[in-house]
């Protein structure tokens, strides 16, 4: 008698176990969602074109990199200054936004390895008195909310007359450049000499101190597994040539 209570008793187990193994099967076999959090007003790394698809370097290498893992990819547009919120509030899975690896950062978010690095440059008009860092005494200089721009030009503030206007996204900055509201925008180099030459403007580089490259960030402390998966991914990209494929499609401006 026990030793049927025991046998029906396993024959249940098993019957339980084959019929989770099959849930999973199935369930692995739909594709599983990564949402990422970008502000696309960066171009070329996110920007918007006219049908108001979002489009880029960041968008690009994101696709690529959640097709190689077998993820489904989702963007969520917004302000730069809320992504680091939306990765703490589990609201985007992680982030490509030509987000600079700070230190600073670093203390709320993961990093991927680095996948380009820039610099820094003010934009002005093209007939602008402000042609040098030493020009900016005086000035009003317009930075985007969040940035290390930002950070940098309150910093510079402390040491000359400097009026620092902040504004949620970019294209923003440099309609008040050509309105003649601010002097010069503080913008990433690559960026900065994408508006050179489309809007006709001027520039020239801050030479005071290097920043980190830009990374992919992910909540801090919760998954490093997929970290290395995207690692993985981007270091594959370096040695196929993609990564370069991804630069000469969208970084470098003849
Ligand atoms: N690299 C700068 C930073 O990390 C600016 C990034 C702005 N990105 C954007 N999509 N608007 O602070």
């Amino acid at each position: 008698m026990k030793k049927n209570i025991f046998s029906i008793l396993i024959a249940v187990i098993i019957v339980g176990l084959l019929a989770a193994c099959g849930q999973s099967k199935s369930g692995g076999e739909e594709k599983k969602t990564l949402v990422m959090g970008t502000s696309a007003d960066f171009p070329p790394f996110e920007t918007r074109d006219n049908n108001g698809e979002i489009k880029g370097f960041d968008i690009d290498l994101a696709k690529y990199i959640t097709k190689e893992l077998g993820y489904e990819l989702e963007i969520k547009d917004m302000n730069f200054d809320g992504l680091i919120g939306a990765l703490q509030s589990g609201t985007v899975d992680f982030v490509a936004s030509g987000m600079s690896a700070t230190d600073k950062r670093k203390e709320s978010v993961d990093f991927s390895t680095e996948y380009h690095h820039s610099g820094e440059m003010f934009v002005t008009l093209k007939d602008s008195k402000v042609k040098s860092m030493e020009d900016l005494d005086g000035t009003k200089l317009g930075t985007q909310l969040g940035t290390i721009q930002e950070e940098g030009a309150k910093k510079l503030a402390k040491t000359i007359e400097l009026k620092v206007k902040t504004l949620n996204k970019v294209p923003e900055l440099v309609q008040e450049l050509k309105a003649g509201r601010i002097d010069a925008v503080y913008l990433d180099k690559t960026v900065a000499q994408g508006y050179i030459k489309e809007a006709d403007l001027a520039g020239f580089d801050d030479e005071s101190e290097g920043t980190p490259g830009m990374a992919i960030a992910f909540p801090k402390g919760k998954n490093s597994k997929l970290i290395e998966d995207f690692n993985k991914v981007i270091k594959e990209m370096q040695e196929n040539g993609e990564l370069e494929k991804l630069q000469k499609k969208w970084l470098e401006q003849e």
